[in-house]
């Protein structure tokens, strides 16, 4: 059971600080079973005031008492890490999770096939456990971690898992930025109508709360929900023409295609460092 096992960050920034708000907020985990090591003592510092975790003196003591091991540093420091990884001589039954964007799995290589290993992403929707997470395992990761590993991510939200060569699409798919500027493009549209802005924003928002309600509800196709919401000659099937005429769907594709080039990319960019 998660609640009595131990979970160790290496890191203890801002993904280490959505992580510990969810595992402790949702009680999932004590903060006192969490370790963390971070260069910065007024991080050490924040960390145990704000939820009570047990500060580390180093990464090869924070790596020794975790059954799992979080990997939160910056993809470029993954590198200077791993000598401390080495050093904390850690056994198959401790897994090594890291979330470094851009960081394959090969890097951990020199721990030892044996090292179980979990690669993931969670997106920025994780720090009110609405976040999607995609996982990848190693094959030395057994069937108690992998649950326990997936008790852990329930606290941010949902997990999808995945063959590594689909991370950097779900890296550009699951970033909110094309959501928000929809979102943004609404309530602009709205206000362009003539609607006071709270107004236009209260609208904008719940359709789109609402709309993604129904397709949970129903799982249906989205174009089969569009059928549904355009009555002939009505009011959505000319906004939809109008869409279609500016190359919506074409941008959205587009735009999806070139951020996963690009977390490719990065991904070479930082393993080469
Ligand atoms: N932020 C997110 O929403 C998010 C989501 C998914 C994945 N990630 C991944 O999570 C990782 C961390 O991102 P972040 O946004 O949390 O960055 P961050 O806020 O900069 O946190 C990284 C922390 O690691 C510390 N650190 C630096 N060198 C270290 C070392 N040798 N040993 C231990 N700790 C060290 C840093 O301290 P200093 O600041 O003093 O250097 C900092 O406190 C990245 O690889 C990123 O790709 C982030």
């Amino acid at each position: 059971m998660l609640a009595d096992r131990q979970v160790a960050l290496i890191g203890g920034g801002h993904i280490a600080e959505i992580i510990i708000h969810r595992l402790t907020q949702g009680k999932v985990l004590s903060g006192a079973r969490i370790i963390v090591s971070d260069p910065a003592p007024s991080r050490r510092e924040h960390l145990s005031g704000r939820f009570g975790i047990t500060p580390a003196v180093d990464n090869v003591e924070a790596a020794q008492r975790g059954d799992l091991v979080f990997i939160c540093v910056r993809p470029e420091v993954v590198q200077a890490i791993l000598p401390d990884l080495q050093a904390a001589r850690l056994g198959p039954d401790q897994v090594i999770v890291s979330v470094a964007a851009g960081i394959p799995l090969s890097t951990y290589e020199s721990l030892g096939e044996k090292q179980p290993l979990v690669r993931a992403l969670p997106n920025p929707p994780s720090r009110v456990g609405q976040g999607i997470a995609p996982l990848v395992f190693s094959p030395a990761v057994t069937p108690d971690q992998r649950e326990l590993v997936l008790a852990l991510f329930d606290a941010l939200g949902e997990v999808v898992e995945v063959e590594e060569s689909h991370l950097n699409a779900i890296t550009s798919l699951s970033s909110p930025v094309s959501t928000y500027l929809f979102f943004q493009a609404l309530i602009d549209a709205g206000v362009g109508c003539g609607l006071p802005r709270p107004v236009a924003t209260q609208v904008a928002s719940q359709t789109i709360v609402g709309s993604m309600a129904v397709w949970r509800s129903r799982q249906a196709a989205p174009a089969e929900l569009i059928a549904e919401a355009s009555t002939p000659g009505g009011v959505s099937v000319e906004s939809l023409a109008v869409l279609e005429q500016h190359g919506f769907e074409a941008a959205v594709v587009d735009a999806i295609a070139q951020g996963a080039a690009r977390a490719a990319e990065l991904g070479k960019e930082s393993s080469s460092t």
